[in-house]
């Protein structure tokens, strides 16, 4: 046996103290951090890959804001990467594979294709895909008998402006707004349709001038997969679907398995980064970048819904497991995300100041609006539910999908996690403002502008609980 003689701390055992700061306002602070190396984020804040977190409503959020989020994998193959796709699509200058029909789709067909896939036009080609015109949903809107064909109603090519794949921005920009149209198809000399400009697509890159793209203009997004053999076909699709990351996540990731996937992988797509975990240790940081992680995510047991420190007597307390393994990711190069036990900014804080470049979030983005589920009403308050991904109901939802590849046996089954509910939060876009403003503040107190400058500047100071008591309101009666 061995015993440490310091102790594990976690994020309430500690204070940054304050340090000499030139900076002015929050403003001129630079939060902006590597996911992996290669992929910059504007803000150092990933959505969690739980069921009850993100879907690609939250990974869209996540994106435009600046963050990332990571797509659960409690779902088939084919359902993730339509998720991926959904983010893909959301916000891209050029649609390159614009959603098709042929001219005989009848309009009640096409309207649940609209409504489907949340797109307001239907490009209509031939069977060679040649561009035949273009259905809207206004076209369908007070067309007399839904079973009519598309050709019926669509405006057909010969009264369609359109342009080629190599459209720039600022040409397409002038085209829709010189014919007051809000699609421009894109063909090429043989008619055939290589994509589609819209609008609104064009109004949604000035919305959001700090998103996590791609080199194509689309918005970033994350996969998580798992360690069996399936999950290679997982990881293919998703790429196929325009996934930029994969999350190698398992609840104990300095494992035999977790290693030779990640290397799996590297070896099958070696320009895709790959995130693995989840680790608690320098030991594990060292395992998993030499199987060729580019990122590794630690937190064991430190989760709001998780219970493994209870049912296994295992983990480390969040802030030591981040600080050891920071110190090993920035010898190798590989950025540590912090995953777990962050209920508030000033978490975040000390996530970062202990060496993250990134945390990852569950509890506190499960109560907004773009987690998937909608809220209840528990006590008379608008609640949403998260559970553990290792909970019971997950482990039954994960063998009606995923039945061949793990045959549970109940009578074996022991939940490290549990079912809640947090409070209802509204947009996730307010929850990040707070959140990456509390960060933004907590750099400026360390005199840091920059992520690498506050791993620096960063001086923690242990607190007893009476400190603790005095960090928090006290002796008033809050309104
Ligand atoms: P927070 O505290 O942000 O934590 O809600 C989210 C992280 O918790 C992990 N997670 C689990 N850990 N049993 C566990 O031991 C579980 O059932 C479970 N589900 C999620 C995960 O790392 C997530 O990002």
């Amino acid at each position: 046996m061995k015993l440490h003689s310091q102790p594990g701390l976690t994020f309430d055992d500690v204070l940054l103290i304050p340090k000499h700061s030139s900076i002015r306002s929050r403003s001129e602070v630079d939060t902006s951090t590597e996911l992996v190396p290669g992929i910059r984020l504007h803000i150092p804040i990933i959505s969690s890959n739980m069921d009850t977190v993100t879907e690609a409503d939250m990974a869209i959020a996540m994106a435009q804001v600046g963050g990332i989020g990571i797509i659960h994998r409690f779902m088939t193959i084919e359902k993730q990467a339509q998720a991926v796709q959904k983010v893909k699509r959301s916000e891209s200058f050029i649609v390159e594979s614009p959603i098709t029909i042929s001219p005989v789709t009848s309009l009640k067909e096409a309207k649940a294709i609209m409504v489907e896939t949340e797109i307001g036009g239907l490009v209509v080609t031939d069977a060679e895909g040649c561009l035949l015109g273009l259905l809207t949903s206004r076209d369908i809107l007070l067309a007399p008998d839904k079973q009519l064909p598309a050709e019926a109603v669509m405006t057909p090519r010969s009264d369609l402006v359109v342009a080629t794949a190599d459209e720039t921005l600022p040409e397409a920009r002038l085209t829709l707004h010189k014919y007051r149209i809000e699609k421009l198809p894109l063909v090429d000399k043989e008619n055939r349709v290589q994509g589609l400009i819209t609008a609104q697509d064009i109004i949604k890159l000035q919305e959001h001038p700090h998103a996590t793209k791609d080199e194509r203009g689309r918005l970033r997004v994350g996969v998580a997969i798992g360690v069996h053999a399936s999950d290679y076909k997982r990881a293919e699709t998703c790429l196929e679907a325009g996934a930029d990351v994969l999350v190698v996540d398992v609840a104990h990731g300095h494992a035999k398995h977790t290693i030779e996937m990640v290397r799996g992988l590297k070896d099958k797509f070696p320009t895709v980064p790959v995130v693995a975990g989840n680790v608690a240790t320098a030991a594990g940081v060292r395992d998993l970048a030499e199987a060729g992680a580019d990122a590794v995510k630690v937190g064991v047991g430190s989760g709001s819904i998780c219970i493994t420190r209870i049912v296994t007597g295992f983990g480390v307390p969040q802030l030591t497991a981040v600080s050891e393994c920071a110190e090993a990711g920035h010898e190798l190069g590989v950025p540590i995300i912090s995953d777990g036990g962050i209920r508030k900014s000033g978490d975040v804080s000390k996530a970062i100041g202990a060496g993250a470049s990134t945390v990852m979030l569950g509890s506190m983005l499960a109560g907004t609006d773009e987690s998937p589920g909608a809220a209840v009403i528990r006590d008379g308050q608008q609640k949403k539910i998260i559970r553990g991904m290792a909970s019971l109901t997950a482990n039954v939802d994960r063998k009606a999908i995923d039945k061949s590849e793990e045959e549970i046996d109940w009578g074996e089954v022991v939940p490290e996690g549990v079912e809640a509910v947090v409070p209802y939060r509204g947009p996730v876009g307010d929850m990040l403002h707070q959140i990456v403003g509390g960060l933004r503040s907590g750099m400026s107190y360390a005199g840091a502008r920059t992520i690498p400058e506050f791993w620096k500047n960063a001086e923690f100071l242990r607190i007893t609980s009476a400190g603790k008591q005095e960090s928090g309101v006290h002796d008033v009666d809050v309104l």
